[in-house]
């Protein structure tokens, strides 16, 4: 009676005046003795290969490493542990629960001598594969003079890869091990002994509350329909919480993940009775001071206390954990749980894309509130279009205009401090909705070559190096879906001040901290201080380019692709990736350089395209045509190579009106291009239009060109430089960010467009043969595309949805320790 919280009568069971009390009994973590077998999927003789057996169900070898670290290797997949990992189903995924991959740094905690978890971030949900599994590691380092550990928790498929050639390794949580317990034993007020529930506490319905999160998209099965009885007692939330038998027994982990799962479900369980939530999908994201206290539970009380919410959909809590006694068994000083995005997580079952991205915009991760009066001195140059300075200014500390950047430095030359902040406005004339592609193009590189001047005059006066120049867009990027009404919240997307943004990406990674990238709404002013406060608010969260709409401040994230259903119908449908007429015509330009080569025998011999035109200025006379000629044409495809120059709006005109009638224009692919690198502080608008012209306005003559054929492709060979910003390569980045966004207007035009954004191919071309070791290790991370690789990864983007497709390899340990742009933030930690 008195272990279920029954008040007991103790007189009765000690008569005579003597005073029982309640004595501690020690809990030591992992000090047990098993007299059982396991009947485990066998280990072998670890020993034998030089590791060391661990009594874990899931991790079940681990390596002491040479410089003090440790690993500890399992596999998981969702047939295994009994199957209750298969039960853990959200948003349609087989997810590893959260609550699994702190169990793991628990056992890392334990195995390395650590007290507990000071914190532990989940970067990436680990989705267990509908088929196979997934070869996990634990990967703890050298404890720091202060004993502290850093640890991470990898994944990679589970096939078979030989020594060195393991390359798809993917970091889902890192965070650090503390040498001691990592958080306070629970208060006497928080413990949950004594009368249990405490008086006043609330029940909560928890009948049909599986069946509730199930619709909601949690499809909790048996193994984890833990929840028996939830309380609320003030702002604080009770459970009684026991592991279910279809979850196996907890023998071997500190504490069955299975159980500290359904001990979060509290949190679910009153949003949906309270209907307070707006239903959002979260889960856990961050851990921070986790201590285990006792091991094996299988029935615990747990006290779920919120503490402040953050900004973006952010909530936390502080988590006690304790056994029917009421003694201890895990406490976390606070978990915060983040809105998902069950796409996403979909997208990672089995659908996602090794090696292709999408560049995602999430809002921005929460910082403290920027004080604007912290920072004082602003400048305006130019027209003061967003009426900064205006009274009071930010922070009330008055903001000067200056017409120009040359006034700014007269007015240095008079002693006027150098600003912290000079925002300009550039409004890179798209024209009206009305105007054509080609005078988008047209505008956009004029404003390309003022934003270059511009950039040059602010990094040529050494007076503003610790000054950084906000520059303000409006409608350059688009930050979002469409929601119901199929409003993005963006307005129409501006690819005139698109071709900006990948200029002055490439300017911020050769000089960081020196530019700030703001884009408005279109037709939407922010009020003047919410122009300061989201600029103070990028500067602090160390994020270079941001968007202001009205949810919020959002950033840029390339994320991983998904394949969608619908375009899993056309590849069963018996079409090409594109859904490509065999009958129709493909026209390549740049046909005959290294892509355009490839990509036409590729499509000659695996989406059976019979009829090409391969253009370039060279046409015939290029190297190496007229053997691709024959070979396309021993593969039984009809070829016509034409010199044709791409720039050159009629000689576009013409070469698509050229197309034989008998086999109609089907496809587009745009690979024509060339480069002409230099850093931003050399580059001349010179060399920016060259590559431009070939490019973007190619682009935009396409576009114009093909408007009114039925299309089902229109491919644009573009660069992972316009979406990462590579040093050296701003006015390709600009030429290339043009062209993404001229695609994705096509596609709100409801015409075909991809643009495929790639990271360097291997072999080496015409355009890329100068690259040598040094432009490597500019590349942040993404590996040289070997050519079976593109071309496939190139049908993979061509059933994707997105208009804009990043193709790269990506290796997060080719950035590790580099500082790493923000955009890729969503891939590393
Ligand atoms: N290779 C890579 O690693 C890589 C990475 C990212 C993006 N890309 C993109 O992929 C595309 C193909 O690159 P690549 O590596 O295959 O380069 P490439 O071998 O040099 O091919 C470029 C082609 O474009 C043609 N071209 C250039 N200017 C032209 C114009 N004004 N009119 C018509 N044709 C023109 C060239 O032929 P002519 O000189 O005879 O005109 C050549 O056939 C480019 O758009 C590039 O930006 C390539």
């Amino acid at each position: 009676a008195f272990t279920a919280g029954v008040d007991v009568d103790w007189e009765a069971a000690f008569p005579g005046g003597s005073t029982p009390r309640t004595v501690d009994l020690p809990t030591y973590a992992f000090q047990r003795q098993r007299y059982w077998a396991t009947a485990t999927g066998g280990v072998g003789d670890v020993g034998a290969a030089g590791l060391q057996r661990v009594e874990h169900p899931l991790l079940r070898a681990a390596v002491g490493l040479a410089d003090g670290g440790l690993v500890l290797t399992g596999r998981v997949s969702a047939t295994s542990g009994d199957g209750w990992l298969g039960d853990h189903v959200v948003a349609g995924a087989s997810l590893m629960p959260g609550a699994a991959l702190v169990e793991w740094a628990l056992r890392a905690a334990d195995e390395t001598g650590c007290g507990g978890i000071e914190e532990l971030v989940l970067h990436m949900p680990l989705v267990l594969p509908e088929s196979g599994g997934l070869r996990v590691q634990i990967v703890v380092g050298g404890a720091a003079e202060d004993g502290r550990r850093e640890v991470r928790v990898h994944s990679r498929p589970d096939r078979d890869a030989g020594p060195g050639a393991d390359p798809d390794w993917v970091t889902h949580a890192e965070g650090v091990l503390s040498p001691s317990a990592a958080s306070a034993a629970p208060s006497a007020a928080e413990e949950p002994v004594g009368v249990w529930p405490p008086e006043g506490a609330k029940p909560l319905d928890v009948e049909d509350f599986y069946e509730h999160a199930a619709a909601a998209g949690y499809a909790y099965g048996p193994s984890f329909q833990g929840v028996r009885a939830v309380w609320r007692d003030g702002a604080d939330l009770l459970a009684e919480v026991a592991l279910p038998e279809a979850a196996g027994d907890a023998d071997g982990f500190g504490i069955h993940p299975a159980l500290l799962d359904a001990a979060l479900h509290p949190m679910l369980l009153a949003a949906d009775v309270e209907s307070a939530d707006d239903g959002g999908m979260r889960l856990p994201f961050a851990w921070n001071g986790v201590s285990l206290w006792a091991t094996e539970a299988t029935t615990v009380r747990v006290r779920l206390s919120p503490h402040q919410d953050g900004t973006a959909g952010e909530r936390g809590v502080r988590v006690v954990v304790a056994d029917g006694m009421g003694d201890p068994v895990l406490t976390v000083e606070s978990l915060t749980m983040r809105p998902a995005d069950p796409r996403q997580l979909r997208s990672m079952g089995g659908h996602g894309v090794d090696g292709l991205f999408t560049l995602d915009w999430i809002p921005m991760p929460d910082v403290p509130d920027a004080d604007a009066s912290a920072t004082m001195g602003w400048a305006v140059l130019g027209e003061d279009a967003l009426h900064l300075a205006e009274e009071p200014g930010p922070g009330g500390g008055g903001v000067v205009r200056h017409p120009g950047l040359e006034a700014l430095v007269a007015a240095l030359d008079d002693g006027t401090p150098p600003p912290a902040f000079a925002v300009t406005h550039l409004p890179a004339d798209g024209g009206s909705a009305e105007a054509g592609a080609v005078a988008r193009a047209a505008d956009g590189l004029a404003a390309v070559g003022r934003a270059l001047e511009l950039a040059q005059g602010w990094l040529a006066e050494p007076r503003l190096a610790d000054a950084r120049l906000v520059v303000v867009t409006r409608g350059a990027v688009s930050t979002g879906d469409p929601d119901e009404s199929g409003d993005s919240g963006d307005g129409e997307l501006n690819a005139a001040a698109a071709g900006l943004w990948g200029l002055l990406r490439s300017a911020q990674a050769e000089h960081p901290d020196r530019f700030v990238l703001l884009d408005l709404h279109q037709a939407t002013d922010p009020a003047a201080d919410g122009v300061a406060d989201a600029v103070l608010r990028a500067v602090r969260a160390d994020e270079p380019q941001v968007a202001l709409r009205t949810g919020g401040l959002m950033v840029p994230r390339l994320m991983r692709a998904r394949v969608t259903d619908s375009a899993d119908e056309t590849e069963s449908g018996g079409l090409t990736p594109a859904g490509l007429d065999p009958d129709g015509t493909v026209l390549i330009t740049g046909g005959t350089g290294l892509l355009g080569g490839l990509v036409a025998e590729h499509l000659v011999r695996t989406w059976q395209v019979k009829h090409l035109v391969l253009v370039s200025r060279r046409g015939s006379d290029a190297p190496g045509a007229p053997e691709l000629a024959e070979r396309l044409s021993d593969l039984g495809a009809q070829v016509r190579i034409a010199a044709v120059d791409v720039t050159d709006a009629d000689a576009v005109a013409d070469a698509v009106a050229g197309v034989d009638s008998a086999h109609p224009l089907t496809g587009v692919i745009h690979a024509a291009g060339l480069l002409d690198d230099a850093v931003v502080t050399s580059q001349t608008r010179e060399q920016v239009a060259r590559v431009w012209a070939a490019k973007a306005t190619a682009a935009a003559h396409l576009h114009t060109a093909t408007a009114d054929l039925p299309l089902r492709m229109f491919v644009t060979f573009s660069s992972a430089a316009g979406v990462v910003g590579n040093a050296g390569q701003a006015g390709y980045a600009a030429a290339n960010a043009f062209v993404d966004a001229l695609v994705a207007r096509r596609r709100a035009l409801g015409l075909p467009g991809t643009s495929l954004a790639w990271g360097l191919w291997e072999q080496a071309s015409e355009m890329t043969g100068h690259v040598g070791q040094a432009d490597l290790t500019r590349l942040r991370g993404m590996r040289p595309l070997a050519s079976e690789r593109g071309l496939a990864l190139l049908d993979a983007a061509c059933r994707c949805a997105n208009p804009l497709m990043v193709a790269v390899d990506f290796d997060p340990a080719g950035v590790a320790g580099e500082d790493l742009p923000a955009v890729l933030r969503g891939l590393v930690s």
